[in-house]
């Protein structure tokens, strides 16, 4: 099985992407984790150049997300919300369908006492909206975890 690790935030001690990389080292033998880069390279979503073919980096993130079996994705909360970069890369998934009934498990980091949880609804609001597959209950992790991940 092949997950595909998306970690909504470009800085580069990423506490979300630290906890996608932890998670990479808990995967099974028959299970492979590979982490999404290319968030920062995707261009500003617009319709008029949502085209065919689409930009390369924007066929580079569809493909990725055509070959997983299931996507993680786990968020910062910028101003109670997704930060762009995040909602940027899920609305050039809009009109190719790629998160279309595809297993999708959310998560959502930050060091407040509410672990990002608004930013996590917005996901998994944003996710509904793309009829991705959201299995189980989604995560949030408070800056307890933050710090064990981090140790
Ligand atoms: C512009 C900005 C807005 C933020 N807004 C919130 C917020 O609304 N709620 C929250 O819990 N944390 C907020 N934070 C704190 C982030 O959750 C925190 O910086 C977190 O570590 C970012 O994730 P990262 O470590 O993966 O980059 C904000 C941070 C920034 C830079």
């Amino acid at each position: 099985m092949e997950i595909l690790a998306i970690a909504g935030s470009l800085r580069i001690q990423s506490s979300n992407a630290a906890l996608v990389r932890a998670i990479a080292q808990l995967t099974s033998q028959n299970t492979t984790l590979k982490i999404y880069d290319g968030l920062g390279n995707l261009p500003p979503f617009s319709p008029d150049i949502d085209t065919e073919p689409p930009p390369q980096p924007v066929s580079h993130l569809r493909s990725k997300i055509s070959n997983a079996d299931a996507v993680l994705i786990c968020t910062p909360e910028y101003a109670y919300g997704m930060p762009g970069v995040l909602k940027n890369a899920l609305d050039w998934l809009v009109s190719s369908g790629s998160l279309y009934q595809k297993p999708v498990a959310a998560l959502s980091a930050s060091p407040s006492d509410r672990g990002g949880d608004r930013a996590l609804t917005w996901l998994l609001q944003t996710l509904t909206a793309l009829v991705a597959t959201v299995p189980g209950q989604s995560l949030i992790c408070n800056s307890i975890y933050k710090r064990e991940i981090s140790e």
